[in-house]
């Protein structure tokens, strides 16, 4: 169990860390998902794949998920023993043949998604013709909305997927529909557009039992994006204004997560307006680079966190490669210099789960925080409102 500290500034005075920690906040995790499950009309799956640390799963299992969204054979395998009375669901379009066999054999998984004849096959082939088989089609839709486009890997278009839900209706106990919008998507109008292309696929078989709205909703980085509640307004009028009748469900992971961490990351060099950190694109804070400096970072000394006037940085990784940058504007306060320790806020998803040990660089380091998270604050004028 990871060792519990009342605050980041607090874990640096006991610890003296050398190495990046991450925050969990437990506590927050656990009202957002609640507040997400109380919003969503259907199922509320988390994607494991974006934070899949205990702590976090469990936090979420508390606050009411019971779904969740395995992609691999190791994250249904780590659900199951976490979790044992969770709802493992395998929604990776590609499988292997002994991936699907175990999750259907042993982990009681019934949910498969496809979206080619020969996904398709492989999954009546390892279940041994099983009749109770929930399949859903990935479809392809546009990506625009969303700030990590998820096309061209997955997905088929209209006609195919009308010729492989009716070669699938005979195989299946209940069929489904999913897409992806893509990710830290900002337009809820994406979802109404890829809810009408469903909708017209459904019709075109004569209806479908679900449609899985995917994931895609955004963290509020900035504090401008919409909130989650819009995102179910304009799903439950799609679904209503397309006559869909199926059951609904959606997969989200970064909304769940995002502002359940922070990373606390040690300055080794001082350059002008370039900071060298222990952390980077190849541990925790690969998020900076891919989706921008939109993350709220502050100083935090032993004594507390610093304030001061701020100024705009560019951000390096530790390992030598140049992929390992994070350009800026990164907005910090000014007096920061060597063995300072950064505070990166809304960092639960996609940090962690993507560290690598290259260049010898990795630290599992993982603590529990237990204030409110000071990085919610930041964002609006009027503090979010959760769980203290
Ligand atoms: C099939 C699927 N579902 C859900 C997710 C979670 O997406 P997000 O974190 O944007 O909500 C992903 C992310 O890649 C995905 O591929």
């Amino acid at each position: 169990m990871a060792d519990t500290f009342g605050s980041a500034a607090a874990l640096l005075a006991l610890r003296s860390p050398e190495n990046p920690v991450v925050c969990v906040r437990p506590h927050l995790i656990e009202a957002r998902a609640r507040k997400v499950v109380t919003a969503f009309p259907g199922d509320v799956l988390y994607a494991v794949k974006c934070n899949d640390t205990p702590i976090v799963l469990e936090a979420l299992w508390r606050g009411g998920v019971r779904h969740f969204d395995t992609a691999s054979i190791g994250e249904v395998r780590l659900v199951r023993r976490l979790l044992p009375q969770a709802r493992c669901h395998f929604m990776h379009p590609v499988k292997s043949a002994e991936a699907i066999a175990e999750a259907y054999h042993r982990h009681g998984v019934r949910r498969f998604v496809f979206d080619h004849e020969d996904e398709l096959a492989k999954i009546v082939a390892a279940t041994d013709r099983a009749r109770d088989l929930e399949l859903f089609l990935r479809l392809a839709v546009p990506g625009q909305g969303s700030l990590l486009s998820l096309t061209g890997k997955f997905g088929v278009e209209r006609d195919e997927a009308v010729r492989l839900l009716r070669r699938a209706r005979g195989m299946a106990a209940e069929l489904g529909l999913t897409f992806h919008v893509g990710s830290q998507c900002v337009d809820p109008e994406a979802f109404e557009r890829a809810i009408a292309i469903a909708a017209d696929v459904a019709h075109a078989v004569g209806g479908v039992e679900h449609l899985d709205v995917g994931g895609g909703f955004p963290a509020l980085y900035k504090g401008d994006e919409p909130e989650f509640e819009a995102f179910v307004t304009s799903i439950v009028g799609a679904v209503v204004a397309h006559g869909l009748t199926c059951r609904l469900q959606c997969e989200p992971g970064r909304l769940l997560v995002a502002d359940g961490a922070s990373v606390l990351t040690r300055v080794e060099l001082r350059r002008g307006r370039s900071l060298y950190l222990n952390d980077g694109v190849y541990g925790n804070l690969a998020e900076l680079k891919w989706i921008g400096p939109q993350f709220p970072i502050r100083l935090v000394r032993p004594s507390g966190p610093v304030d001061g006037e701020i100024e705009d940085f560019d951000l390096y990784g530790p390992t030598c490669d140049s992929i390992d940058s994070m350009p800026g504007p990164h907005r910090i306060v000014r007096e920061v210099s060597e063995g300072d320790w950064l505070e990166v806020g809304m960092m639960g998803a996609y940090s962690n789960a993507l560290r690598t040990g290259f260049n010898g660089f990795t630290s599992e380091a993982v603590a529990i925080v237990r204030d409110r998270g000071w990085y919610l604050d930041t964002r609006r004028d009027e503090p979010t409102a959760l769980a203290a």
